[in-house]
């Protein structure tokens, strides 16, 4: 099988490291460069925190693995956390630090054919992050062949399999107490006013997803 196709692995062989933090994302509207510093330190944390449990899983008894409690149980549930918690930041980060403006290539079609309208996917995102506990995700599901905004109370809860998520919105209260306090909804429309779509489409390109969606041949 060729792998010519495949996109480069952004994890690669145990180098789990931060990626660049974007200058843009300490000057954005409403999401103050405050938040984005302290969040951002959380999202280290994760970082670290996959590392360690990496480690500490060299070490455990497997024999020892039961469901009611066990450290091999404790350290793989808490694995899926930290590895979650790092591709959700990832991801959430990459994808601010823009002007919000609508997306005008290839996926801002695929939104219009899913939705009806851009504004018509920013309700349904913005309504999903009001009903989510942590995150509400754009992603394209390679089985169906469409797009879909998914609910996830956690950072490990509700992933859908074979789907690639291409925005992420932390609704976690960290992610906007400080600038907003209990509104949630204004917050949302903050990061929708700060989606960085040029990014967002280079990314959805480089997955592939541009290049084969079924929305292209309807
Ligand atoms: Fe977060």
């Amino acid at each position: 099988m060729s792998t010519a196709a495949m996109p480069r692995p952004t994890l690669w062989g145990g180098e789990i490291a931060t990626i660049e933090k974007k200058p843009e994302l300490l000057q954005m509207e409403g999401i103050s460069a405050e938040t984005i510093n302290n969040h951002w330190k959380l999202y280290e944390a994760y970082v670290g925190k996959w590392k360690a449990i990496e480690e500490q899983l060299k070490g455990t008894d497997l024999a020892s693995a039961n469901q009611i409690y066990s450290d091999w149980r404790a350290l793989k549930t808490d694995w899926t956390f930290a590895v979650g918690g790092v591709k959700n930041h990832q991801l959430y980060f990459s994808n601010l630090g823009g002007d919000g403006s609508a997306p005008t290539g290839k996926l801002g079609q695929y939104i219009d054919a899913e939705w009806g309208s851009y504004d018509a996917w920013k309700a349904d995102l913005k309504a999903t992050g009001m009903a989510g506990r942590g995150w509400a995700w754009l992603a394209y599901d390679w089985e169906t062949g469409r797009l879909a905004n998914y609910l996830g109370d956690a950072q490990n809860t509700y992933p859908v399999w074979s789907a690639t998520p291409l925005v992420a919105l932390d609704v976690y209260e960290h992610a906007y107490w400080a600038d907003f306090g209990t509104d949630r909804a204004g917050y949302i429309d903050a990061f929708l006013a700060n989606l960085d779509w040029g990014w967002i489409e280079q990314h959805a390109e480089a997955t592939g997803i541009l290049n084969g969606a079924w929305y292209d041949q309807r």
